[in-house]
Parts: structure tokens; sequence; C-alpha cells
């Protein structure tokens, strides 16, 4: 079952997030706790690796490619989880989440054509839009009674200038933590049909859910202009290195005219590994999953608990899904320069800087809180007090 300390430590990794020279580009300092990138630091779920192991063992690699597999494991999953129906046909593979939305964007918008991100929002959406020549248009959230909302009317204005092709949604939202509800995805595609403007649902974060919110998907709208990116195993099973990326629309002429794309770079389908280990996890992993999922939901009450009595004075917003928490340092009335130096050099830790997901952040972080919650105690121990230092 789910154990939040690895069984050996003796092998060699290159994991970007514990990288000394990459710490060191990112943070001026490689003597950080690393908070910054969206994977966990659990052992994955033992029926992942017994199928990997069993993989290795046959000592052979022919051909072999079963997505048929793939997509009804996620659909079956899909269907118990959050009660959503999906169409095993209705899939296509691509290599990964951030691939399929990059082959989406260049699919179905021109160069020099605006793409919609509501920010602050996960800093690679702008980075795949502008790479690819077209045009970032940004819809701010807001922020009402300590959370996170849509700006309709901002939303609506764009779309109705003309200047939005496409709108690309984080359902849930990295890195605020929101879980759209059934209303406001609504609302949402009430606007986006009365200017046929197509949306494209980001929804790698689907499974990890708090308390009683509701994730709803895309799919299950009923908007036949969308297409969504759901079932990736990367971030509820951590298999962020072998995962790929599963689009999914209802909608047959958007699915085949992807489907042609994807399969004129040959790029649909996965390897072994990458087959036989999502396959695992949506048939075998729900125990696993759902002791993660209390433990995570266990360590975002400890901190939001921590900072509520301990460090008031920083805004925590509660994530309802997703492991990642947003905090805003501004009253700490610090300089951004001031405040990165008491994070990393006091505090020693490494947050995601708000300004990557946005231009307006710079006394916003995020942190990534699937870690083990001793080390994270330790972490927000020392964060109070250099807090207190500073500002003694
Ligand atoms: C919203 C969102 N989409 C996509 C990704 C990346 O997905 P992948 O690495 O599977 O392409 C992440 C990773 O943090 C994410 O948060």
């Amino acid at each position: 079952m789910f154990q939040v300390n690895p069984s050996r430590n003796d092998i060699q990794n290159k994991f970007i997030k514990h990288d000394n020279a990459m710490l060191n580009r990112v943070f001026g300092s490689s003597d950080v706790t690393p908070y910054w990138i969206a994977d966990m630091d659990f052992p994955i779920a033992s029926p992942i690796t017994q199928a990997m192991q069993q993989l290795v063992s046959r000592e052979s690699f022919s051909y072999e490619f079963d997505s048929k597999s793939v997509f009804d494991a996620i659909s079956k999953w899909n269907q118990q989880r959050h009660g959503l129906i999906l169409n095993a046909e209705n899939f296509v593979q691509a290599p990964g989440v951030l691939s399929a939305i990059a082959l989406l964007i260049r699919e179905y918008t021109q160069e020099g054509e605006g793409v919609l991100i509501q920010t602050p929002v996960y800093h690679q959406f702008r980075r795949l839009i502008e790479s690819a020549g077209r045009k970032t248009v940004n819809n701010p959230l807001k922020i009402e009674q300590g959370h996170y909302v849509i700006d309709f009317k901002h939303y609506e204005q764009q779309l109705q200038s003309g200047a939005v092709k496409m709108v690309l949604l984080c359902n849930p939202h990295n890195p605020v933590g929101r879980v759209w509800s059934k209303t406001e995805l609504q609302q949402l595609v009430t606007i986006a049909k009365k200017y046929n403007t197509l949306i494209i649902s980001d929804e790698v974060h689907a499974d990890i859910i708090f308390d009683d919110a509701q994730f709803t998907s895309m799919t299950s709208l009923g908007y036949d202009n969308s297409l969504t990116i759901i079932g990736s195993p990367a971030k509820n099973f951590g298999l962020n290195s072998i995962s790929n990326g599963y689009i999914y629309s209802n909608n047959i002429g958007l699915r085949d005219q992807i489907k042609a794309t994807v399969a004129s770079m040959a790029l649909d389908n996965g390897n072994a590994f990458t087959t036989y280990a999502t396959i695992a996890a949506y048939q075998h992993g729900k125990a696993w999953f759902d002791e993660f999922l209390a433990y995570t939901q266990n360590t975002r009450n400890w901190i939001i608990d921590f900072m509520a009595t301990e460090l008031p004075q920083v805004i925590t917003f509660t994530p309802q899904g997703t492991n990642q928490i947003w905090f805003d340092f501004s009253g700490l009335n610090l300089t951004p320069m001031q405040l990165k130096s008491l994070l990393t050099e006091q505090a020693k830790l490494a947050l995601a800087p708000g300004n990557w997901f946005g231009e307006t952040n710079e006394q916003y972080y995020r942190m990534n809180f699937a870690a083990p919650l001793a080390q994270i105690k330790t972490s927000f121990e020392l964060l109070k007090s250099s807090i207190a230092n500073d500002q003694k």
C-alpha cells in the first residue's frame, strides 16, 4: 500500500526536482528543500512496479501496442471515480499532456491567433502558445472572499472582441487549486457557445480532489466544440516521466482530425512501459491512490492550520484539488528580492515563483506538497523562524 518513504535510497537518479545544477540555476543555491516541481516524492503503487518488473523479466521488447486496453482502463476508472461516461473509441493518444496541448494549438489555430488562459496558470501554457507563434490572451482570475473565481465579464469581452480562437482551461486549476464547479463550467461553455469558441480542457489533476469538492469534466457538459485531455496517470500515480497524454472528444469530427495528425507524425503509440504501467495503475491502483489522497489531504490541512495560527500575515489559498498550494507573501512587506532571499537563503525553500504563472505575481509562490509530512513540518518551522528573525 501507500508508503511515504522509498525502501531503497541507494538508486541513482537524475530527477530534475533534486538536481543540484538545476537548483543552483533556478534558486541560486542547491541547499534548499525542493517543493517546486509538481510531482510526488513517494514510491509508486506496487501493482505498477510489479507490472513493469514483469515486463523487464520477459527480456523481449518486440513491437507491442495496446492502446485499446489503456483507453478501457481509463474509461472504467473515470466511471467509478467521477461517474463520467467515456467512450473508449473517442480517445487519441499523444506522447504527453503538454505535447497534446501543443498539437491541439497547432491543429485548431493559425499563427497569430489568440489562445485565452486564466492567469495565474501553469506556466507551460504560455510557453506552448507563444512558441507556436500564437498570441496569449490573458483572462486574469479574480479573488473574491479569499477564493479565486473566473472573471466572466472580462472573459466574454475577450471572446466578443474576436481575439480568441481557443480557450485553454486548467481544471482543476494549477496553481490556485480551484476545482471549477459545474455551474462555473456551464457559464464558461454558454459564453464560448455564443462566440463559437473551441475549449481545450487540461484535466491532468482531475483525481486529486479534496473534501466534498466535486470534479466536473468538460466532456460531461455536452459542448460539441471542445476537447479534453483526461486520464494521464502522471499526477495521481506519480508516473510523470513515463506517462502519455490522452485527448478525448465526443465530437467525432474534431477527434478524427487530431487523430489523423497525431498518426501522421507516428506519435500515437505509447511504449510498453507506459502502456503496462497505465493499465496497472487504473486497474489495480485504487487502494493505493485512496491512501495517497488521504495522506496529501491531511498534509494540506496541516499546512492550512499551521499558516493560520503561526503565520497569519501570509495568505494561504486552500486548494480544493491538486497537490499545489498557493501563497501570497505580500503581508510581509518585503521587496521581491528580499522575499526571494528570505525563502531560499533563510528558509531553504525551493518554491515555484509566482511570476512564472503570470506577470504580476512577484509576492506569490506555489508549493508542491506531495512530500513527506515530517519534512514539510521541518520546512515550515524554519520558515516561521526565518520570518521572525527577518521582522525583528
Ligand atoms: C496543468 C498541467 N498540465 C500539464 C502538466 C504536464 O504534463 P506532462 O508532463 O504529462 O506533459 C502539468 C504538470 O505539472 C500540469 O500541472
